[in-house]
């Protein structure tokens, strides 16, 4: 990308708060960059009815990277703008590797205690564009004592082995070189039989990666007692957003989670997202930890080809994780502040 093009998103509650941070981060190791602001999120929807229009998707589209704050408000009912916005732009275009890394920085505290800094680097290939998230099913007879509703998991091929033959190639350029896959094949077994043979298949091609299989619950339990045991860790589309909220936690928390929702042909926009919401709990009160969100930055910054930038942002926030006190307030501004002279210096 020569002049990148860059479309931001705040959305909503800490959405425009920690975005603000990394578009300062962004600013110093880029100058002179321009992104182009969307307004969409919950006060648009109340102001006007708009979700995403067509003619805003339309001008997404045109860009090369989307950096998204979070989605999402109490005043909205559930679903509105998680699906029709986020989800929307997701699928629309195409981001199949939803890539959510977790490291233990130096410096974090990790509510393990038996885990110290650097033993902790694996990295989430979520799929996300299939799956429970697809909107599948529906229901029946609303509202009375005879009430049905379905979600089913759509589960193709083509979309699964996709993103597990990503997954061996993230694997492949690591050290340890190993995939987990993650699944619930002895109950799910029309989706696992389908995930356990795309994975057997795809592994033939990448001889040199260790693999594993592991059923979610399993997961969920590894991720707190041995987090050192992964590499990188492929599984569906809602398995994957429960397990890296997990992956989050034992990280030192879920204000310092970065993804990238990454599609891989660039064909459309690759989006970046802390793994947080819109946090209405602290949302408009200055308190939100905005490294997420730069980490997003950093990892936006490497998929434009400025890896040099990219890692000094995430030098920068290493400074900043090492120096802080556990526990102590931190002020979302100031915080974007050291960032962004750290990142520029
Ligand atoms: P949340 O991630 O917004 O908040 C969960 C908890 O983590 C809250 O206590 C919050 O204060 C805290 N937290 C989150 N980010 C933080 C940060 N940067 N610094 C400090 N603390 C932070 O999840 P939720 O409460 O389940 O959801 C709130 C809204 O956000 C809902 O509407 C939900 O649908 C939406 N949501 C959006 C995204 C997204 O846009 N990618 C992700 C998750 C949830
Ligand atoms: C996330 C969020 C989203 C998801 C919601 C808001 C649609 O929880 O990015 O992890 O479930 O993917
Ligand atoms: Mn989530």
């Amino acid at each position: 990308f020569d002049v990148a093009r860059i479309a931001v998103v705040a959305g909503d509650g800490i959405g425009t708060e920690v975005v603000a941070q990394a578009r300062k981060v962004i600013d110093a190791v880029l100058p002179g960059v321009t992104a182009t602001e969307y307004d969409l999120g919950a006060a648009r929807y109340h102001r006007t009815g708009e979700v995403l229009p067509d003619s805003v998707l339309a001008e997404l589209a045109q860009h090369d990277v989307i950096l998204l704050g979070a989605v999402g408000d109490p005043t909205v009912p559930p679903g509105v703008l998680e699906r029709g916005l986020l989800l929307k732009l997701r699928f629309a275009f195409d981001q199949y590797v939803n890539l959510r890394p977790s490291r233990l920085w130096p410096g974090t505290a990790s509510p393990l205690a038996q885990v110290k800094p650097g033993e902790i680097d694996f990295v989430v290939v979520r799929e996300g564009t299939e799956g429970l998230y697809a909107g599948a099913g529906g229901s029946l007879h609303r509202d009375t004592p005879a009430e049905v509703a379905t979600e089913e998991s759509l589960n193709t091929r083509h979309g699964v082995e996709r993103v597990i033959r990503d997954a061996f190639g993230r694997a492949q350029r690591r050290e340890r070189r190993k995939v987990t896959l993650v699944h619930k094949t002895n109950v799910l077994t029309h989706a696992g039989s389908l995930w356990s043979r795309a994975f057997e298949a795809v592994k033939a091609e990448f001889p040199d990666v260790e693999t594993e299989y592991q059923h979610v619950d399993a997961a969920a339990m590894f991720l707190v007692t041995q987090p050192q045991r992964y590499d990188v860790v492929v599984t569906d589309n809602l398995f994957g957003d429960i397990l890296t909220d997990i992956a989050a936690a034992v990280t030192g928390g879920i204000g310092l989670a970065a993804s990238g929702c990454i599609n891989p042909s660039r064909e459309f926009p690759s989006m970046f997202e802390p793994v947080h919401g819109s946090a209405p709990d602290i949302a408009g009160k200055g308190l939100a930890d905005p490294v997420a969100a730069v980490l997003s930055a950093s990892l936006l910054l490497d998929h434009l080809g400025h890896a040099d930038e990219a890692r000094r942002v995430s030098e920068a926030v290493a400074a900043e994780l090492a120096s802080r006190t556990p526990g102590a307030p931190l002020r979302t501004a100031e915080v974007g502040d050291r960032l962004a002279a750290a990142a520029a210096a």
